[in-house]
C-alpha cells in the first residue's frame, strides 16, 4: 500500500517548512501547501520541496472561468505537482478543462498526470452560508450534487470531511481517491477541528489519503508523531 498520510505544511517560512518536511518524510506519503506558502515562497519553495524527493499537493483551490483554470493547471502540472485542488462550484466546464489541461499538459512531459481534487462545499459554509447564496440549503444534498458532478465532468479524485466518507462512497466510482482532511488521533489538544476520526476510522470509511496538520506539525516530535500515525494503520 502506498502511504496515504499528506502533511499540511502550514507553518510560516519556507525554511521551517523544509525543515520539517525532511525531518518526516520517512514516514509520509506527500506534503500539502496552501496559499499562504505559496503566496509568500512561491514556486520556487515547491520546486525545492520536489528536489527532496517528496510529492507536492498544491492546494490553490482554482475558481475562474475555464481558460484560467486551465492554464493555472498547466502551470501547476510543469511545477511537478501531483496533486492540485479546484472548486467543483467553478461547474463541469471549468472540472473538463482543469483535467484535460492536466493530462495533455503531462503527456507532453512524458510524466503522468497530477490528481486534479474536486472541493465541494468547504466545512466553513452551514446551511444558512448556503441560504445566502440562494439555491440548495442542505449542505449534504448541495455536497452530493457537486461530487456526482466532479465525477461525470472527469476528474478522478474529491476533497472531503470525514463525515461525508460514507455518504460519498455510497453512490461515488470506486476509483474516485478521496483526500480527507480532519484527522486527529485523540493526543492532540483540542483545536478548531470539530468533525474529525482517527487515521483509521478514515481509512476504514474510505479515504485514499489523509491530510494531517498539527497532530503531526505540532507535535513535541514531528517524526516520532508521523510515525506512529503510520503505525496505526498497519
Ligand atoms: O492542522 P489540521 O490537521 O487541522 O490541518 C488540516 C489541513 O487541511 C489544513 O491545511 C486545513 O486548511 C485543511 N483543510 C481542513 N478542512 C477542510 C479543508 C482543508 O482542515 N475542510
Amino acid at each position: 500500500m502506498q502511504n496515504p498520510i499528506i502533511v499540511a505544511l502550514d507553518v510560516p517560512s519556507a525554511e521551517q517548512a523544509l525543515s520539517l518536511a525532511r525531518e518526516v518524510a520517512p514516514f509520509v506519503g506527500a506534503f500539502k501547501v496552501g496559499k499562504e506558502l505559496f503566496v509568500s515562497a512561491g514556486p520556487e519553495f515547491v520546486r525545492q520541496l520536489r528536489a527532496t524527493g517528496a510529492s507536492v499537493f498544491l492546494d490553490l483551490k482554482f475558481h475562474d472561468i475555464p481558460n484560467t483554470v486551465a492554464k493555472a493547471v498547466a502551470a501547476a502540472t510543469r511545477l511537478d505537482v501531483q496533486m492540485l485542488t479546484i472548486h467543483a462550484g467553478g461547474g463541469s466546464e471549468m472540472m473538463r478543462a482543469a483535467e484535460k489541461s492536466a493530462q495533455d499538459t503531462a503527456r507532453n512531459l512524458g510524466r503522468p498526470a497530477p490528481l486534479v481534487l474536486g472541493v465541494t462545499v468547504l466545512t466553513s459554509m452551514d446551511s444558512s452560508a448556503l441560504e445566502e447564496l440562494g439555491g440548495e440549503t442542505d449542505v449534504a444534498a448541495h455536497v452530493e450534487r457537486l461530487a456526482r458532478l466532479a465525477a461525470t465532468s472527469g476528474l478522478r479524485g474529491l476533497v472531503c470531511s470525514p463525515l461525508e466518507l460514507t455518504a460519498l462512497r455510497g453512490f461515488l466510482p470506486t476509483t474516485m481517491q478521496l483526500v480527507t482532511p480532519g484527522i486527529r488521533t485523540g493526543n492532540e489538544k483540542a483545536d478548531d477541528q470539530k468533525r474529525t476520526l482517527s487515521p483509521r476510522e478514515a481509512i476504514a470509511a474510505g479515504a485514499s489519503w489523509l491530510v494531517v496538520g498539527r497532530p503531526i506539525y505540532a507535535a513535541p516530535n514531528p517524526a516520532e508523531a508521523a510515525r506512529a500515525i503510520l503505525g496505526s494503520l498497519a
